[in-house]
């Protein structure tokens, strides 16, 4: 790779070890894509996990005495605080966090802990060159602004923001944001769930190419949402457009730059309800309810207010939200509604976090596939469902067909 004077300055030590084995990733991946040089970036996201290696990795950089040049905003970790109250933490739990906390804190991260910053506290503009990791969020910052940014792992996120620059490769050239698939959309998509099925649904039928939507109305925050966070986690596709709505999409020339489709698929109302029936675990009896993988928005969390006050929820009801919104929530009175029903509001956490411990072996409802996704591995089984379906199961115990 071709780097500037100060590039190469960092790759020799000269600003020290830290910002050197960051810049030493970053053009070991610029190398593997055949990168020619890097570009500067103005905003990341690093999917902070709390695991071991994350901790090893953040503190090696901030032992080597690297500063973020570009201060990035975090992914939830769990907010002990706040658990404290309805279950027992284990101190290596504890520890961990804490470490991690004081580890990003000190290398200059933005401690948002928030898998939805491109909602609220790292918004993007069109054309703007970042480093984005995190599910949802990288689909987003593409497909939704016309931002830039490749499907970044947690670390090369990091050591973007430590740098400074990524490498010029993927989804930051023109040439990889056309449009490969068209992707015509049969199925009603009535609410925002749908979304989440046509997410998990689509690489299905177009394998990791980058899908152009037809057929979608107008979808809501969170429906785009729920898509990017299914499309990426489903089938690792970071990047799709939506006809006549996403700004690189105005129209069918501009989604597929003057080329024909390679191939169109069509995606029907059947097709969506045969995904729903392979993602959920069998109805009935379930022992809680859990939403926020992605973190629910202050109006997501409006319903679940809406539809929970002045009754009694039979199994106890998790949301997981950003900061802010749990601040909205205070203010907006949601949060009495919610607990006063018997259900809590947490901030900064994530499912596949070991705050969860507690209900590992039970049965849940969520409305979201990913969370059902990551929590396989921890013997949980998870009811998937529109979320109003989800709260209405929550308040009877049981979920029906
Ligand atoms: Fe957010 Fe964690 Fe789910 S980062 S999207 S709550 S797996």
């Amino acid at each position: 790779m071709k780097l500037t004077a100060q590039e190469q300055a960092m790759l020799d030590g000269e600003y020290g070890t830290g910002v050197q084995l960051a810049m030493k990733v970053q053009v070991a991946v610029g190398e593997s894509y055949d990168a020619p040089y890097m570009v500067p970036i103005t905003r990341a996201h690093v999917a902070l996990s709390n695991q071991e290696a994350d901790l090893w990795f953040v503190e090696k950089l901030v032992n080597g005495g690297a500063v973020c040049r570009v201060r990035p905003t975090v992914n939830p970790s769990f907010n002990w605080e706040q658990f404290k109250e309805f279950t027992t933490l284990e101190a290596e739990d504890e520890e961990i966090v804490r470490r991690t906390h004081e580890a990003y804190k000190k290398i200059g991260a933005i401690m948002t802990y928030n898998c939805t910053p491109y909602l609220e506290k790292n918004v993007p503009r069109f054309g703007e060159i970042t480093a984005f990791s995190e599910s949802s969020a990288t689909p987003f910052v593409n497909s939704v602004y016309g931002a830039r940014s490749n499907r970044e792992a947690a670390v090369s996120a990091l050591c973007a923001a430590v740098t400074g620059v990524v490498p010029y490769y993927g989804y930051l050239l023109n040439e990889n944001r056309r449009g490969q698939i068209l992707v015509e959309v049969e199925a009603e998509m009535k609410s925002d769930f749908d979304y989440q099925l046509l997410g998990y649904c689509t690489p299905k039928k177009t394998g990791f190419k980058l899908p152009v939507f037809s057929g979608l109305k107008n979808p809501g925050k969170e429906a785009l949402m729920n898509l990017g966070a299914q499309l990426n986690t489903g089938g690792n596709v970071a990047m799709y457009h939506i006809l006549g709505f996403t700004p690189e999409a105005q129209t069918m020339e501009a989604a597929f730059q003057g080329k024909e489709p390679e191939a169109v698929v069509r995606i029907t109302q059947e097709d969506l309800d045969i995904m729903r029936g392979e993602l959920t675990d069998p109805y009935g009896k379930i022992d809680f309810a859990l939403f926020g993988c992605p973190h629910l928005t202050i109006d997501q969390i409006a319903t679940v207010a809406g539809m929970v006050q002045g009754k009694r929820l039979a199994v106890p009801l998790f949301i997981m939200t950003s900061s802010l919104s749990y601040v909205l929530a205070e203010k907006m009175d949601y949060m009495r509604i919610i607990r006063e029903a018997g259900g809590w509001i947490v901030s900064d956490t994530c499912m596949d976090q070991p705050c969860w411990k507690f209900l590992y072996g039970k049965k849940g409802v969520t409305d979201s596939p990913k969370c059902a996704y990551y929590t396989r591995r921890r013997q949980m089984q998870f009811v998937i469902t529109e979320l109003e379906n989800a709260v209405t199961a929550a308040l009877e115990g049981e979920i029906t067909l």
